[in-house]
């Protein structure tokens, strides 16, 4: 068996085995509510249904034929040129570096999401980083190469996308425990609450910048700025007029950066809930206004 079979065998067993599981918590409620007849029975019964079903659901929408980004040939040949880096679509085999990259992206609101230290949160991140489709997913980040393995990332999403990686996310909902710890599940569910209340929406003409971070060995050499150029190119490249994204404010460099690549500081979020749960001072939605180009419809 090859590392790649053995792979799919143990994905298939470990799916089996959840099946079963599911199946025998369904079981499990029927026994109860036909022995005893009583309100726990209903309850087991109708978690494991919940559970089944979100099961299948996710199931089917993993197995659902994606290609998320379809590069115009404008963008693919912009990455060939000379003395720039090599920027691709993540794959889910990028999920070592692509966790780190994640994490480096935001560390104290990962930290709140997925773990109080470094080495917690990079676990849950990494595995969760090849299922598709949610918000930290390899499905909307891009990666620059060197060499064999990556150096910087970045997600970016416009409204829709941000919309289906939330559904993603609900979706994936009862499996969550497989990448995470159970007790940082709803520590997971309130920091998203809490996120989303507190920071001002994407709206249809906006392109997102969710992470970006290049390793710390490789920071202050342009491939921040590079990458940067390119999701501009390609927010263009879908019609969209603005870039927008949210900064710690006591991150200084990449305000400084972000500045230097033309965006502005538009509203501070300073909320205390949202301050407090994240443990920082607040956030700043940088804005960019960007050209507009002739929509691709490719894209
Ligand atoms: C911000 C970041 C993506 C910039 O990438 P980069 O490849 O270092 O950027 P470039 O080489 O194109 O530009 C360097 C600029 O980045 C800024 N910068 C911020 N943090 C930096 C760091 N640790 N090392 C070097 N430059 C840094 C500096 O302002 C620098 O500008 P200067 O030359 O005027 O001093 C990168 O430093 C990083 O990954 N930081 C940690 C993660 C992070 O903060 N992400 C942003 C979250 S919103």
């Amino acid at each position: 068996m090859t590392p790649l079979e053995g792979k799919i065998h143990y994905g298939y067993c470990l799916l089996t085995y959840i099946h079963l599981s599911i199946v025998s918590i369904i079981v499990i409620g029927i026994l109860i509510l036909l022995l005893f007849g009583n309100v726990i029975g209903n309850i087991i019964m109708g978690f494991g249904i919940y559970t089944f079903l979100n099961y299948w659901v996710m199931i089917l929408y993993l197995l659902r034929k994606r290609e998320p980004y379809n590069l115009s040939s404008e963008i693919m040949t912009s990455m060939a040129k000379p003395g720039k880096v090599i920027i691709r679509p993540a794959r889910p085999q990028d999920a070592p570096v692509g966790a780190r990259l994640m994490f480096y992206a935001g560390v104290n609101y990962m930290r709140a999401f997925f773990g109080s230290t470094e080495r917690q949160a990079i676990t849950v991140l990494r595995r969760m980083f090849s299922l598709p489709g949610h918000m930290t997913s390899y499905t909307y980040a891009f990666v620059v190469e060197d060499g064999i393995d990556i150096v910087a990332l970045f997600s970016g999403l416009n409204r829709r996308s941000l919309r289906a990686s939330n559904r993603a996310s609900w979706m994936y909902g009862p499996v969550w425990w497989i990448a995470a710890p159970i007790w940082q599940i709803p520590k997971m569910i309130s920091a998203y609450y809490e996120f989303d209340k507190a920071v001002p929406p994407v709206l249809d003409e906006e392109y997102y910048i969710l992470h970006l971070a290049v390793l710390p060995e490789k920071r202050g050499q342009g491939i921040g700025g590079q990458l940067m150029v390119f999701a501009e190119n390609m927010a263009k490249s879908k019609g969209l007029k603005r870039m927008l994204l949210d900064v710690e404010i006591e991150n200084e460099g990449a305000r400084r950066f972000y500045k230097r690549l033309g965006f502005r500081e538009a509203k501070f979020v300073t909320d205390k809930s949202y301050c407090k749960r994240f443990g920082i001072k607040g956030s700043i939605r940088m804005v960019k206004s960007i050209a507009i180009q002739k929509k691709n419809t490719n894209l």
